[in-house]
């Protein structure tokens, strides 16, 4: 069996980072392994002009180790007010790549999320006219549509008939959980791109109740059946360009999960790449890892790939029980007390 495994430095195209203290943590666990991120931008309140996107470039700069090879670009969230004028100042900026579309409501500080997409259209047209690619989170928010069909409701809805009618927009369809997505995408026109978080290729729905409610496991959007995640596995590790790691990291402490009402988001940058390595191997698909891992994204976004490189080791390991977080919680990072095969050196 092989002992190591050399990879160029991956590129996490989905990644929250938060603000203030939480970045002492977050910064220095994703700048240990992967040479770069594209940092979303839902802070409360949202980064929504490249103005705060540089500005908060900054803070997440120093908190990047001395000698860490680390690379933060940033996405803007997507309002209703967005104007067309700002698309054309992300064009221009090297730091940031994209926006993101949250639904209203759809996640953690989505409210100032679009409520009307067909309002957006000026500004639509302009991303596609500029090449700015758009990430989606893809999930209808409408009360009456179960929460496990949210994901192919909106790709029903909203992201094919938007795909549609921008014929040259570049899309990413974030964090897939479903079949029907991934078969979308696999087989949707040029420019249309997928990210894949650690948790949906690695857990069912049952993972959430193993023993008892598992709030550790709960992201949105939510786990799917395994039949889903058999599919997702498929796509990921099938070498299509089209799909690419984007860990959707999303680091809340511990009080704020552990709660009667408990966030949404698995903060898996603390072992993300050996997450995916245990993915890759038990689908038997460990050479097509850095390609996923390190390739596939930075091409959708025109970054040319790292050319430093990581080396991962065959060493069981436990991913830690908690991590220091901020000042007053601690962090339970996702796959906390289990074991890993994969070790980065
Ligand atoms: O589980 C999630 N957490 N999904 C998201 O879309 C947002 C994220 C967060 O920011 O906590
Ligand atoms: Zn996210």
């Amino acid at each position: 069996m092989t002992a190591t495994l050399e990879l160029t430095r991956p590129f996490d195209a989905h990644l929250h980072l938060r603000d203030g203290a939480a970045l002492d943590a977050t910064v220095p666990a994703s700048a240990r392994d992967f040479a770069g991120a594209l940092v979303m931008p839902n802070l409360a309140p949202p980064i929504t002009t490249v103005a705060e996107a540089l500005a908060y470039r900054e803070r997440v700069l120093a908190r990047v180790p001395a000698g860490a090879d680390f690379t933060p670009r940033f996405a803007l969230y997507l309002t209703d007010r967005t104007a067309p004028d700002e698309v054309r100042r992300v064009a221009d900026c090297e730091h940031v790549l994209a926006f993101k579309l949250y639904p209203a409501g759809a996640t953690t500080n989505s409210e100032h999320g679009v409520t009307d997409l067909a309002g957006r259209h000026a500004v639509l047209a302009e991303m596609e006219r500029q090449g700015v690619p758009l990430c989606v989170h893809g999930e209808e928010t409408a009360p009456e549509v179960d929460v496990f069909d949210r994901e192919r409701v909106f790709l029903e809805r909203t992201l094919a008939p938007l795909v549609e009618r921008f014929a040259g927009l570049r899309v990413v369809f974030e964090h897939v959980t479903t079949r029907e997505a991934a078969q979308y995408v696999e087989g949707a026109r040029a420019g249309v791109a997928a990210s894949l978080t650690p948790q949906h290729l690695l857990m069912s729905r049952n993972d959430l109740f193993v023993g008892g409610l598992r709030p550790h496991h709960y992201c949105l959007p939510v786990l799917k059946r395994e039949e889903h995640r058999r599919e997702l596995v498929r796509v990921a590790t099938g070498g299509d360009p089209r799909f690419f790691l984007g860990s959707d990291s999303a680091p809340h402490a511990r009080g704020r999960k552990e709660s009667a009402c408990g966030c949404a988001g698995c903060y898996s940058a603390p072992a993300a790449l050996a997450l995916y390595a245990q993915a890759f191997e038990a689908a038997e698909a460990l050479p097509r890892l850095e390609a996923f891992a390190a390739l596939h994204g930075p091409a959708f976004y025109g970054l040319a790939p790292s050319a430093a490189r990581v080396t991962l080791v065959r060493e069981r390991w436990r991913v830690p029980e908690r991590l220091d977080f901020t000042a007053d919680d601690a962090i339970v990072p996702y796959w906390a007390g289990a074991e890993l095969a994969w070790r980065v050196a």
